[in-house]
C-alpha cells in the first residue's frame, strides 16, 4: 500500500488530531513537514512525529516556497487563515483537508472550491460529524426509507453550558470579527448535516437569536473582573474559570489556556490571560442562543437550536417521515437511534449490522474511539484512501461544503436583518 505524505499548516488542536492518524496507521500516512509560528508548539510536534529540522517553518509561504514535497496539505489555521493557504496549496497540486469553516467569506469559500476543480486537486471539508456512525445509519435509514417520505426535521446543537463560556465566551470564537458568526463557527457542521440528510439544496432561511446572558447587563452586582479576584459568587457560579481549569485535567479545554500545563503555570494564565476573566466582562459578541428555520427544494422542513444552556455537549435530531420517525443523540461516549415505525405501533430493533446503534436503549460507543463521535479518524481514513486513489468520491468535497456556509451566511443574515432570506439572493447552484 502507498503511504500518502502529508503537510500540515498549523499545528494547534486540530492539526495534533488529524496528525495522529499517522500513529495509528504508520504505514498508510506520514506528516513530513509542518509550518508553525509558536516554537513550543512546532518542535514538539516535530518531535512526536519524526519531523527533520530542514522541514519546520515558522510560517506557511516558507514551507510552500519549497515547491510540492509531499501528496496533500491539511490547512489547520484558524478560521480567518484558511483561505491563502489553502489557494497557495491548490496551485502547487496538492489534495487538501481544510478545517471547516471554509471562510467566513463566502467569495473566498466559492473561489477555493472552483479552483481546486479547475486544478484537479481533491479539496475535503473537515465536516467530521458526516462520518459517524449515528449519521451515516440515519442516512442509510432514509435513504432505504424507513420512514417513508421525510416531512420535517427537529435539530438540536447542544453546545454546553461551560463549552460556550470556554470557545465562545472567553476563547477563540467569542468574536466575529476575529473569527466569524457563531451559526458559521460551530453550526455550520449542522447545517451541513441537513443538507447531507435531506439531499436537496436549501431553499429559505430565518433566523432569531441573541447574546442574551453572557453579557455586562447579566453580571451579577459586585462581581468581578477576573474569577481570580475572589469574587463573591464563586462558589456558586458555574462559569467560575478556577474550576474549569485548575482541576485533575490537564487534556482539553484545559490545555488551550497555556502550553505549559503546572498548576502554577495554569494559575497564572487564569491571573492574566482571556480564560480567567469573568464570563459577563469579555470582548464576546457571538449569540448564546439561536433558531433558525429552513426549508429545502424537496419540501422538508426544518427547526434547528443552538444553544449555550445545556448539560452536555450532544446533538439531539428527530425525523419525521411519512411512515415513522428516527429520534437520535450523539454524545462523545454514548449515542443511541430510536426508530419507530407507525406500523408496528411501537419501537423495533432493527438488523444491528445495516443500522448499528440503532435500537431503543442507549448503546456504549467502544472507548477508544477519538473525537466527535469517531468522526475524526474515519474522516482520515477517507481522505488519505481518496488521495491515495485519486477518487472524487468525497463525502464532504468543497463543492457540496458550500452549501452549508450559504445556509449559515443566509441564517445570520435572517437574524440581523429580521427577514426571510432566499438562497437564491447568493447565486450560487451547485455543479458536480
Ligand atoms: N472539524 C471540527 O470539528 C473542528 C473542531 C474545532 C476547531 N475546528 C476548526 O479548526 C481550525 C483550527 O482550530 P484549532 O482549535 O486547532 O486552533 P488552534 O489555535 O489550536 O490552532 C491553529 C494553529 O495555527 C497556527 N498558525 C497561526 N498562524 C500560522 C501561520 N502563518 N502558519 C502556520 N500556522 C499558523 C497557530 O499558531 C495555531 O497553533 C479552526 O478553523 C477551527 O474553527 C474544527
Amino acid at each position: 500500500m502507498k503511504q500518502v505524505t502529508a503537510i500540515l499548516i498549523g499545528a494547534g488542536g486540530r492539526g495534533n488530531e488529524y496528525a495522529s492518524y499517522s500513529l495509528q496507521h504508520p504505514e498508510e500516512f506520514k506528516v513530513v513537514a509542518v509550518a508553525e509560528p509558536v516554537r513550543e508548539r512546532r518542535e514538539r510536534f516535530a518531535e512526536k512525529y519524526g519531523i527533520s529540522p530542514e522541514n519546520c517553518f515558522a510560517d506557511y509561504p516558507e514551507l510552500f516556497a519549497r515547491g510540492k514535497i509531499a501528496d496533500c496539505a491539511m490547512i489547520c489555521t484558524q478560521d480567518k487563515m484558511h483561505f491563502e493557504p489553502t489557494m497557495m496549496a491548490i496551485d502547487l497540486g496538492y489534495d487538501i483537508l481544510l478545517e471547516k469553516p471554509m471562510s467566513p467569506s463566502l467569495d473566498e469559500c466559492i473561489t477555493m472550491a472552483n479552483r481546486a476543480a479547475e486544478k484537479g486537486v481533491l479539496l475535503s471539508l473537515c465536516y467530521v460529524l458526516r462520518f459517524t456512525e449515528i449519521f451515516q445509519t440515519i442516512k442509510r435509514l432514509l435513504d432505504d426509507g424507513e420512514i417513508g417520505r421525510l416531512i420535517a426535521i427537529q435539530h438540536n446543537e447542544n453546545v454546553s453550558f461551560w463549552h460556550q463560556a470556554h470557545s465562545f465566551v472567553r476563547g477563540n470564537w467569542r468574536n466575529s470579527d476575529e473569527s466569524c458568526p457563531m451559526i458559521l463557527a460551530k453550526s455550520c457542521h449542522d447545517m451541513d448535516l441537513l443538507y447531507y440528510l435531506i439531499g436537496a439544496a436549501p431553499v429559505s432561511v430565518a433566523s432569531f437569536g441573541s447574546l442574551n446572558y453572557f453579557n455586562k447587563e447579566s453580571a451579577p452586582e459586585g462581581s468581578t473582573a477576573r474569577c481570580t479576584d475572589d469574587c463573591k459568587y464563586r462558589d456558586n457560579c458555574p462559569y467560575d474559570a478556577t474550576k474549569l481549569y485548575l482541576g485533575k485535567n490537564t487534556a482539553w479545554p484545559v490545555d488551550v489556556i497555556s502550553l505549559d500545563t503546572s498548576l502554577d503555570a495554569r494559575r497564572k494564565a487564569l491571573e492574566t490571560g482571556p480564560y480567567g476573566r469573568c464570563v459577563h466582562r469579555c470582548d464576546n459578541n457571538v449569540v448564546d442562543n439561536q433558531v433558525s428555520i429552513i426549508t429545502f427544494a424537496n419540501g422538508v422542513n426544518v427547526a434547528f437550536t443552538m444553544c449555550a444552556f445545556t448539560k452536555g455537549i450532544s446533538r439531539t435530531i428527530k425525523l419525521m417521515g411519512s411512515h415513522g420517525q428516527i429520534e437520535a443523540k450523539l454524545e462523545d461516549t454514548t449515542t443511541n437511534i430510536n426508530l419507530y415505525k407507525f406500523q408496528n405501533a411501537g419501537f423495533i430493533k432493527p438488523d444491528q449490522d445495516k443500522y448499528p446503534f440503532c435500537v431503543n436503549v442507549p448503546v456504549n460507543v467502544a472507548e477508544d474511539i477519538h473525537g466527535h463521535g469517531g468522526g475524526d479518524m474515519r474522516l482520515m481514513a477517507d481522505f488519505v484512501k481518496n488521495v491515495r486513489s485519486k477518487s472524487k468520491d468525497m463525502l464532504s468535497s468543497a463543492h457540496n461544503s458550500v452549501y452549508s456556509h450559504i445556509m449559515a451566511f443566509a441564517a445570520e443574515k435572517a437574524r440581523l436583518e429580521n427577514r426571510v432570506v432566499s438562497i437564491s439572493e447568493y447565486g450560487f447552484e451547485f455543479k458536480e
